[in-house]
């Protein structure tokens, strides 16, 4: 599994995905850039996050707020009081740590022994093993998971009451090492507020200290009424936005899992108070069968239904996927009560109500929400993607199974040699594909070599031309998952494409 986290980092960079941000200064830690092909990747998830929000729903609009925000924002979320992460020094490494994550890990250690046991006797006893029975049965495997909620459920106490002395007696209970040196000479826990502080204005002393936002959701909250009244919306409705989030995150080589500098995919759904924990679950199930939409496999989601809520929630899930590193979260959804608007309509004046032409009366809404964060997403994609194939002659090919509908490139276009006309044929078919799909013509290195590298990019399908296509017009397709070749009349190939690619 390390191996595998080892090779999505290295594979990501080697075929254009993802950079380290100013790597030629050795990098900032946290932030990443998109290469030419991981941009497309990324505005991909994007389209079809965005489409299946706001096209397939008639009751959900688009907004694309500012990321600075006046900063009463902040008060009202309560992100300047709340929004802070418990951490922990090293004494002897010196390294910092988030106190919550070091047990929470400690805690996932325990599931996965207990997966291994059940592993272990789903071989032993074959066929009718009946894992439910037997995690209900088996003593080993009771107390590993036994153990594992009571510790979670403590840290959930800790954190809701504050009580970080207990965090840190849990952390040498557990006897928690420094996952680095083994150390386990531990300093007290304290609080850290996660925004970023900016400056507004010109001179030091009229300067306005303003905050990056650190989830893009308030700019759904103080927009419900612009949006309620010019798109005449009624109850229930969404608004959906995708955009930047900055958090001052306490990191350890996560890659693009946890990031200082990420984007958000958020819908806010306003429904009518007291309807929410039913539109809660209707959102659940939404959007985990659209994440297995994708086809990156059913058993790697999974839900985490929270104990421990946000200073905002009454309820709360997390959808979470197989990361090369464990199951960890991918998605949450919160049904966020009348907190934020009501919080809104005290800090600014302003009344944030809707008129319910049907109860006839005026009520702040209630909030579901769903928060997806896209960089994560595209760890998934790109994990879950990448394959290491034996092949029937004995050779071995890497392969990125991208989903097609997200691929950068839909097609390759290679002619077979550089001479007697294919290369002009080749780059004629792409100035006709170029119009409906990102197609790329390739001409260099031997037919197989090029093969792979497409394989190794996630190109679903490569086009090539032949000295038969200059007679009959047709060219053989290659399909990148079968590795399967057909032969396809050239006047065919905008729809299959299409076929094969599209939403
Ligand atoms: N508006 C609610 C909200 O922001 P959250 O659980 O803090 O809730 C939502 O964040 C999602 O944003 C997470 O499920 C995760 O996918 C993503 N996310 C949060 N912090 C992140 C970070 N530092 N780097 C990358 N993605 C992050």
């Amino acid at each position: 599994q390390e191996d595998l986290f080892k090779n999505v980092i290295s594979h990501a960079k080697e075929y254009g995905y993802i950079f380290a941000s100013s790597e030629i200064y050795d990098g900032l830690s946290a932030v990443y850039d998109y290469g030419q092909n991981g941009a497309e990747l990324k505005k991909n998830i994007k389209e079809y996050w965005w489409r299946s929000m706001t096209q397939l729903h008639q009751n959900i609009v688009g907004i694309d707020a500012a990321i600075l925000m006046h900063p009463t924002t902040w008060k009202a979320s309560g992100h300047v009081d709340a929004f802070n992460d418990p951490l922990i020094d090293n004494k002897d490494s010196k390294k910092r740590y988030r106190a919550d994550v070091l047990v929470e890990d400690y805690a996932e250690k325990l599931l996965q022994k207990a997966e291994k046991e059940i592993a272990k006797a789903k071989k032993r006893f074959g066929e009718d093993f009946d894992s439910e029975m037997y995690k209900a049965t088996n003593p080993r495997v009771q107390r590993y998971l036994g153990e594992r909620k009571e510790i979670l459920e403590r840290l959930a106490r800790s954190l809701t009451n504050e009580d970080l002395a207990d965090v840190k007696a849990l952390i040498e209970e557990l006897e928690i090492a420094d996952p680095d040196t083994g150390s386990k000479n531990w300093t007290e826990v304290r609080q850290f507020n996660l925004m970023f502080g900016t400056k507004l204005g010109a001179s030091a002393d009229s300067a306005t200290n303003l905050y990056l936002r650190p989830e893009t959701a308030q700019g759904i909250f103080v927009n419900f009424l612009n949006v309620q009244k010019t798109g005449r919306m009624k109850i229930p409705f969404g608004i959906a936005q995708i955009g930047k989030a900055f958090r001052n995150e306490i990191v350890a080589r996560q890659f693009i899992f946890r990031m200082r500098e990420f984007e958000q995919m958020e819908m806010q759904f306003f429904v009518r108070p007291g309807d929410e924990l039913l539109w809660y679950e209707k959102w659940k199930q939404a959007r985990l069968k659209w994440h297995k939409s994708l086809g990156l496999g059913e058993e790697n989601y999974r839900f985490h239904d929270h104990e421990k809520m946000a200073h905002y929630a009454n309820a709360a899930a997390d959808i979470e996927f197989n990361f090369p590193f464990g199951f960890k979260e991918l998605e949450g959804i919160h049904s966020r009560t009348d907190f934020d608007l009501k919080a809104h309509e005290e800090h600014s004046g302003k009344k944030l109500r809707f008129y319910d032409p049907e109860l006839k009366e005026n009520y702040v809404p209630y909030v579901i929400e769903t928060s997806i964060g896209l960089d994560r997403m595209f760890l998934a994609v790109l994990s879950a993607s990448l394959k290491e194939e034996q092949l029937a002659d004995g050779n071995s090919r890497t392969v990125l199974k991208l989903p097609a509908v997200l691929a950068p490139t839909k097609a390759a276009i290679l002619p077979l040699v550089k001479k007697d006309g294919l290369p002009e044929m080749a780059q004629k078919i792409v100035d006709d594909l170029k119009w409906d799909f990102r197609v790329q013509y390739d001409e260099k290195d031997a037919i197989g070599r090029r093969y792979r590298r497409q394989d190794a990019a996630g190109t679903p399908l490569c086009i090539t031309v032949d000295h038969d296509s200059l007679e009959d017009q047709a060219v053989t397709v290659r399909f990148r998952d079968s590795m399967e070749q057909k032969r396809v009349p050239v006047e065919e190939l905008d729809a299959l494409i299409r076929k094969e690619t599209d939403f």
